[in-house]
Parts: structure tokens; sequence; C-alpha cells
């Protein structure tokens, strides 16, 4: 892995033309589904699986489905990225990019833009740009989105259930190891954001096919 200073947020002017696209498309709300909050315990079963709408973040509701998960600094301080990347592999989801990431103040703020107005984003920013890496990473398969949710855990770590991430590692909302994306859309916008196409490889791992068979 190769600790790099990722560029500044991504203007849309400088995204590849499929992220425009899928950017564009995300603010038709054409994909829109309710963020996966375990705090405020939202079930998206049965999410819209119609339209299966097609992005950078995969095909929605597809074994092609991908989610943008990210080990912050005090799970690399805390040196569990193996562990916490081997929950990812031993539930058969697949790693189709990493990569270690010192983030600039623009692009952490880019990255969590929604929460601009909250009293926590000066600390939040601060953390996540204090000098120690992110390990950022798409993961693929089916239902990933969600589940990764559920493998990570209620965002204040006190709530979180044993056996989540956050619920087997971390006692702190503000120190709570991991991010991951909480709907397709917002999948759709990370991994824009921290990754270029070229960098999304395409793979079959040996097992794929007997993990993901749904019959
Ligand atoms: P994440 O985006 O990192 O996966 O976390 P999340 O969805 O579970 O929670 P979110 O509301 O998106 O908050 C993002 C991160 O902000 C920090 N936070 N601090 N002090 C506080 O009350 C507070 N609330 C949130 C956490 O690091 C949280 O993961
Ligand atoms: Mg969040």
């Amino acid at each position: 892995m190769f600790a790099t200073r990722a560029a500044p947020a991504v203007r849309a002017s400088r995204m590849p033309l499929a992220v425009v696209a899928a950017t564009a498309v995300a603010g038709a709300s054409l994909y829109t589904q309710p963020s996966v909050h375990l705090d405020q315990a939202v079930n998206t079963a049965g999410a819209d699986a119609v339209s299966r709408p097609t992005t950078i973040a995969g095909t929605f509701t597809t074994p092609s489905e991908r989610s943008f998960i990210m080990i912050k600094p005090d799970g690399v301080n805390r040196q569990i990225v193996g562990k916490i990347i081997s929950r990812f592999e031993e539930r058969g989801y697949k790693l189709v990019a990493i990569k270690s990431v010192l983030p600039s103040t623009e692009l952490a703020r880019e990255h969590y833009s929604d929460l601009a107005s909250k009293p926590f984003f000066g600390s939040l920013i601060k953390y996540l740009t204090s000098g120690t890496p992110v390990i950022a990473m798409v993961w693929e398969g089916k239902d990933v989105i969600r589940q990764g949710r559920n493998m990570v855990g209620a965002t204040n770590p006190l709530q979180a259930l044993p056996g989540s991430i956050r619920g087997d590692y971390a006692v702190s909302v503000g120190r709570n190891i991991i991010h991951a994306s909480d709907g397709f859309e917002s999948a759709t916008k990370e991994i824009g954001l921290w990754f270029g196409e070229k960098e999304i490889a395409s793979y079959t791992p040996a097992a794929w096919d007997q993990v993901m068979a749904d019959n």
C-alpha cells in the first residue's frame, strides 16, 4: 500500500464522465433510498429494486453493488486494519479498490459535507486529517451497502451491537474506527470522490459464484 496525499475535493469538471453522470442522476433522485442509520433503526429491506440504477457504485441490488468503506485514523493507529479487512473478506465480499490516504482538509470536508452544520464537524475534520492515514476501500457484493452498515454498527459505539466492528473495538463516537456508505447515492458520491474508475478492479474471486448464488 502506498501512502498518498489525496487531491483536494474532486470538482465535477475533473470527474470521470460516468461519475458526473451518476452525480447528475443522483440529483434527479432516480435511486434515492433512505440512508441506513442503525441508531434510527431504519430498515431498507424492500428498497426500490425495480429501477436498478448503475453508477460507479455498481448496479444497486445486484452482486455488483459497491460500498465505500474507510478505516479511520484511529483504526490504523490501533493496528486493526487486517482484522477489519478480514471481516469483509470472510463475509464473502470482494475488495475491488484499496489505498492508504492522508486526506487533505478539502477532501475530508467534501466527504462529510452533509454534516457541515454539525457542532462536531470541525473536530471530525481535524481527526480525519490528523496525519495518520486512512484506508480507503471499495467493497463489492450482494447488499454490500446495507450489510456494510450492519457490520460497522451504530454511529455511537456504546449503542453498537457486540459482533459489529464498532461494538467490538470502540467506545467513543468521536473515535469509531470506520466509515461505511449509508446508501446507494452516498456510495456513488464517495467512491467517485476517493477513487478514479481506473483504480477499481474487475475480477472474479475463486468462490464468487458459490458465495453469491441464490439457489
Ligand atoms: P460514518 O459516516 O463515519 O460512517 O458514520 P455514521 O454514518 O455512522 O454517522 P454520521 O452521522 O454520518 O457521522 C459521521 C461521523 O461523525 C462523527 N460524529 N461525532 N460527537 C458526535 O456527536 C458525533 N456524531 C457523529 C463520528 O465519527 C461519525 O462516524
Ligand atoms: Mg455517515
